[in-house]
C-alpha cells in the first residue's frame, strides 16, 4: 500500500489491566480479519511483554476459530526451541499449547539451525503461503511488535544494516540484546502489514515511545509504515 495512505497512528493507553486490555484489543482485531478474510494472519512479537496478553487471549478467545489463524513471529533468537530465550517457546507456553491452532499454521523460524539457514527457510514458507494466495509477499492481518528502550522493534537495532534492507523479508543479524545471534522480519515485510500493534508495557519506556510517535530517526521503530498502526501502551 503506498506509503500516502498510511493513516496517523492510533495510541490506545491501558494504565490499569494492561494485559487483559491489549489482549481484548487483539481479540478484536482476530475476529475482524477472519471475519473479512476467512483466516488471520497473526505475527507473534518476542521478548516479555506478550506473554501475559497470550495468556488473557487464551482465556477470552474461545470464540475465536483458531484453526482460521496462522502464526508467524516478528524475530526469534538463534537458540534451541525449549531454550528459556526462545521467542517460540514462550509462544507456546503462553498460546500455542493452550488454543487449537492446527501445527501445519505455525510458521516456526528454527532458531537450532544455521541462522541464514533458518531464515531462508523461513522466507521461502512465508513466499509460499503468498503465492499460494497470488500475492507478491506475505501480507499479516496483524503483525505485533514489541518496543527496546533503545528504539529497536522485532530485532531491528539502531545502526544495523537490516534497516535499509529494501527486498529481502527476512534477515539473520546480530543484536546489542542478549542472545545477540537472531533472525528478524525486515521493514519491506513489515510494512506491508494491513495492521500493526505495538505492544508496549511500563513506564520505563515511555519516553521512546513519544519519541518513535514524533518520528524520531534515532529509533528503528520510527520506520514502521503500515497501513494501519496502533501503539497499546500502558
Ligand atoms: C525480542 C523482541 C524484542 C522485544 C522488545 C521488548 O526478541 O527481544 O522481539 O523486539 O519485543 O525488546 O521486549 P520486552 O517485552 O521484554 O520488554
Amino acid at each position: 500500500m503506498p506509503a500516502d495512505v498510511n493513516h496517523p497512528p492510533d495510541v490506545v493507553r491501558f494504565p490499569e489491566d494492561y494485559s487483559v486490555h491489549a489482549a481484548a484489543f487483539l481479540r478484536e482485531e482476530i475476529l475482524r480479519a477472519i471475519a473479512v478474510r476467512g483466516f488471520c494472519r497473526l505475527a507473534l512479537s518476542g521478548g516479555n511483554t506478550p506473554r501475559a496478553i497470550h495468556e488473557e487471549l487464551v482465556r477470552i478467545g474461545g470464540d475465536i476459530a483458531w484453526n482460521h489463524v496462522q502464526i508467524s513471529f516478528g524475530d526469534e533468537r538463534c537458540v534451541p526451541p525449549d531454550h528459556a530465550d526462545s521467542n517460540y517457546r514462550m509462544a507456546r507456553e503462553s498460546l500455542l499449547d493452550l488454543v487449537p491452532i492446527p501445527p501445519g499454521n505455525v510458521f516456526r523460524i528454527r532458531g537450532e539451525i544455521d541462522p541464514e539457514a533458518a531464515t531462508r527457510e523461513y522466507e521461502a514458507k512465508l513466499a509460499a503461503v503468498a503465492a499460494r494466495s497470488g500475492e507478491p509477499r506475505y501480507v499479516h492481518d496483524v503483525l505485533l511488535l514489541g518496543l527496546g528502550e533503545d528504539g529497536h522493534t522485532a530485532s531491528l537495532f539502531p545502526g544495523s544494516p537490516a534497516l535499509d534492507e529494501r527486498d529481502r523479508n527476512v534477515l539473520p543479524v546480530i543484536g546489542p540484546k542478549p542472545p545477540p545471534q537472531r533472525v528478524t522480519m525486515t521493514f519491506p515485510l513489515i510494512n506491508c502489514a494491513r495492521h500493526v500493534c505495538f505492544l508496549v508495557s511500563g513506564t520505563s519506556k515511555r519516553e521512546v515511545v513519544e519519541q518513535v510517535l514524533a518520528g524520531d530517526p534515532r529509533h528503528p521503530a520510527s520506520r514502521v509504515r503500515a497501513a494501519r498502526v496502533t501503539w497499546l501502551v500502558q
